[in-house]
């Protein structure tokens, strides 16, 4: 944060003028790639509709949407604030509109390619390299598509969209989470983080390669936070922190976020057309949760949808766990009474409420490098000027 605040000062001083009068880039289109933290109905669209089963989508849509949230999710914030439709996720085949872009993300999806699958890990086969593997095809097939005419003229981007639109990535944390599923200690997952860092930077290439120019990329959130971690994993009393995170897991979030933003820096090098901005997911997470009390959230680890013990989480139980009466599913694990008194939705995602208070921290550029607002984000870092120009 210190930093950010120092750059932001930094930016102001120096041009006074040029940051505030920058035009807003009107992006045509979005384009996300991620995991569940921005899924809006992928897995869902493959796997049916116990990857969010109720009560997912109870408080804005009213009834499961394919986000694994009581509502919006970030990502439904930056469409809402860009002025585009939410995003149809791309894998999704019922009453989707790719006009204004499309959804690569999956619950579950990770950068690498794991070696196990969803079944035994729960881990998504729709990793970031098969993200772009469908952008591409996509792409490709967009403008046939809409030569077609009639409905189709209208259902999918024109083939400039693809160069003016904004490419977002929210991805990472179950690359993370993946190697202690499988028993490794912090330094073994450390170990690979270059790894996965190296991966997404190839992806980003690709984009690059395809047209894409400007890209808005969050960091990883602190999972050290998450009850999904703090229940399941070993952590002593020392580990925890001052705001009762488990520290060593954030140590790993940080790890992979320094380790994404010098990436990130050699990329605006190479990609000399390219306005990349980071988007400091961590710090913007990790304030809600220390101020989770001064902002009436009270003990901000306490779950919403969840059953039982300390943080109202259990990992055998989730969130819409079901149980056979008679003959009939009823849902046994079900949320607050009041998803708007809570942080955390379901002891790994966080509620509408709360994806809502990080929209509103992040989309004037306050946690971004550079400080650009989210509807300026075709500003380059070095000069500001835009990419197209
Ligand atoms: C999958 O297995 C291969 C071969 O052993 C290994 O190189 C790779 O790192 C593994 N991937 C992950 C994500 O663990
Ligand atoms: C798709 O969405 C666009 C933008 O909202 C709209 O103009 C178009 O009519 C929609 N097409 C269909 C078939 O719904
Ligand atoms: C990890 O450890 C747990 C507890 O000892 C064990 O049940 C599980 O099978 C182990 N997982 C792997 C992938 O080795
Ligand atoms: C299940 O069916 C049995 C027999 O009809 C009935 O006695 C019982 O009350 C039912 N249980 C519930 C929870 O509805």
């Amino acid at each position: 944060m210190k930093q950010i605040c120092k750059l932001q000062i930094y930016v102001i001083l120096l041009l006074p003028i040029s940051i505030f009068s920058l035009p807003e880039c009107n992006f045509p289109a979005v384009f996300n790639f991620g995991d569940s933290n921005s899924d809006t109905g992928a897995l869902t669209a493959m796997f049916g509709e116990a990857a969010a089963p109720p009560p997912n989508g109870e408080t804005f849509f009213g009834s499961p949407a394919g986000r694994v949230c009581d509502g919006r999710l970030l990502i439904d914030f930056i469409a809402e604030g860009l002025g585009v439709p939410y995003l149809s996720a791309f894998l999704d085949s019922m009453g989707t509109n790719f006009s204004h872009g499309a959804n690569y993300a999956t619950i579950g999806s990770t950068i690498r390619r794991q070696n196990t699958t969803i079944f035994q890990s729960g881990y998504s086969p729709i990793s970031l390299d098969i993200q772009y593997a469908q952008l591409s095809n996509f792409k490709k097939r967009a403008q046939t598509t809409r030569r077609k005419g009639g409905v189709f003229k209208n259902l999918f981007p024109q083939e400039y969209d693809f160069s003016r639109a904004l490419y977002t990535f929210d991805i990472g944390q179950n690359d993370l989470t993946a190697g202690y599923q499988l028993n490794m200690t912090t330094e073994q997952v450390k170990a690979y983080v270059p790894d996965v860092i190296s991966e997404f930077t190839t992806t980003i290439k690709n984009v690059y390669t395809l047209g894409g120019r400007a890209f808005w990329i969050h960091n990883t959130g602190p999972v050290g936070c998450l009850p999904y971690i703090m229940d399941t994993q070993v952590i002593t009393a020392a580990q925890v922190d001052k705001h009762g995170c488990a520290a060593p897991f954030n140590d790993v979030s940080q790890y992979f976020n320094r380790k994404l933003k010098e990436a990130i820096d050699q990329l605006r090098v190479d990609l000399h057309l390219a306005a990349i901005t980071y988007v400091d997911i961590y710090s913007v997470k990790y304030s809600l949760i220390a101020q989770s009390e001064k902002l009436g959230f009270g003990d901000p680890f306490l779950v919403c949808c969840g059953n039982g013990g300390k943080y109202n989480f259990n990992n055998a139980m989730r969130c819409g766990s079901t149980k056979n009466v008679n003959g009939t599913e009823i849902v046994i694990v079900k949320s607050c009474e009041d998803p708007s008194s809570k942080i955390i939705w379901d002891g790994i995602h966080f509620t509408e409420v709360a994806n809502r208070w990080i929209y509103n921290n992040i989309a004037n550029g306050a946690y971004s490098d550079p400080p650009v607002p989210l509807q300026m984000a075709c500003h380059r870092k070095d000069d500001l000027r835009p990419f197209y120009l």
